[in-house]
């Protein structure tokens, strides 16, 4: 009996059970469903412990996560110019430092940087992970209840499925704080902090840790603009899943935008690897004491930088 009961709940597991995780065809021009709750009435106008006008907990963290990813894609993009694009134009590593020096100042330091950096992704990563605990406890509520079951929160039953765009973003995150280690926090333990660490910083790791700098760039490029291309598309509706069109053309069309999504990844990355690689990765390495300054920061690296 009991076992009849645990089987029918995980068939109920089966279905999708989250109104953000799929788009619902019906609700493609308003991602969200409208601002009325309409997935979760019974819960509409009962979990705002702040007093903040009634909406559910889901709805106040699908915004947070969402809202945040466009404060990187600011970022995102003013950083694809610094280290790619004008690059790609001045041909030149000194010349392309000038501009990252102008545009430093809207990035680093107080307040723009806990504003602009720290706070949108901490809130990005932890609305989302907190969405995932809100929803599994919902699904534990409604569906064990119906089969009565009662799982442990640690049990696998009642989690919702982690879809792609999830996972290139937990692999996303070593590889960014690891990013914002090397160039952010090792410079600032040193004399002058950020001011010593510029792109030339970068191609002296490339000229002198060539494989290294490569893999790990690689790896922060593709992971990371994947991520943000199908976060995009998530958010415009664009993804596979979010297809709108039925018969025997609904294959044809969630082929086309995986295609697309990824086309758009891959010219993405293929820009970012052109300058990033192509002169930056050329620039060589820094000579004299700025060079033995390098040199230092990068034995900083736990693990790796004792062979460095
Ligand atoms: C343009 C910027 C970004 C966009 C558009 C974006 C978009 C998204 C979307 C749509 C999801 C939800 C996936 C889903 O519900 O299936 C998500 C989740 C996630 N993102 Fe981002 N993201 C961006 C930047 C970042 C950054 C910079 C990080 C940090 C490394 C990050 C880390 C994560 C993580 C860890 C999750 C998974 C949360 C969970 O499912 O529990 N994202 N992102």
């Amino acid at each position: 009996m009991a076992d009849d009961r645990r089987e029918s709940m995980m068939d109920l597991q089966e279905i999708e059970p989250s109104p953000v995780d799929e788009t619902p065809s019906s609700s493609k021009d308003g991602y969200f469903g409208g601002d009325k709750d309409s997935e979760y009435p019974a819960q509409a106008k009962r979990t705002s412990a702040l007093g903040l006008g009634g909406h559910t907990s889901i709805w106040y963290l699908s915004r947070i996560q969402k809202y945040s990813s466009y404060v990187f894609t600011a970022f995102a993009g003013a950083h694809i110019a610094n280290t790619s694009i004008i690059p790609l134009i001045t041909r030149s590593v000194p010349e392309s430092e000038r501009y990252l020096l102008l545009t430093r100042p809207y990035y680093q330091g107080l307040p723009a940087e806990p504003l602009l950096v720290i706070a949108p992704l901490w809130a990005h990563v932890i609305s989302g992970v907190a969405l995932r605990i809100v929803r599994r406890n919902l699904n534990a509520k409604r569906y064990g209840a119906a089969a009565n079951v009662k799982a442990s929160f640690f049990s696998s039953d009642f989690w919702p499925k982690v879809s792609g765009v999830s996972k290139l973003g937990f692999q996303f995150m070593p590889l960014l704080i690891g990013h914002i280690f090397i160039n952010r926090a090792i410079p600032n333990q040193f004399p002058g902090g950020q001011s010593n660490v510029n792109l030339s910083y970068v191609s002296h790791a490339f000229a002198k840790h060539p494989v290294i700098s490569y893999a790990g760039f690689t790896a922060l490029l593709a992971v990371g603009v994947s991520h943000m291309t199908w976060g995009w598309a998530k958010w415009l509706g664009y993804t596979p899943d979010q297809t709108t069109e039925t018969g025997t053309g609904r294959q044809l069309g969630k082929k086309r935008r995986w295609y697309i999504i990824n086309g758009i990844a891959i010219a993405l990355t293929g820009l970012w690897m052109a300058g990033g690689f192509g002169v930056i990765g050329r620039g060589g390495e820094a000579p004299g004491y700025v060079g033995r300054m390098y040199n230092e920061m990068y034995q900083q690296i736990p693990l790796v930088g004792r062979w460095m």
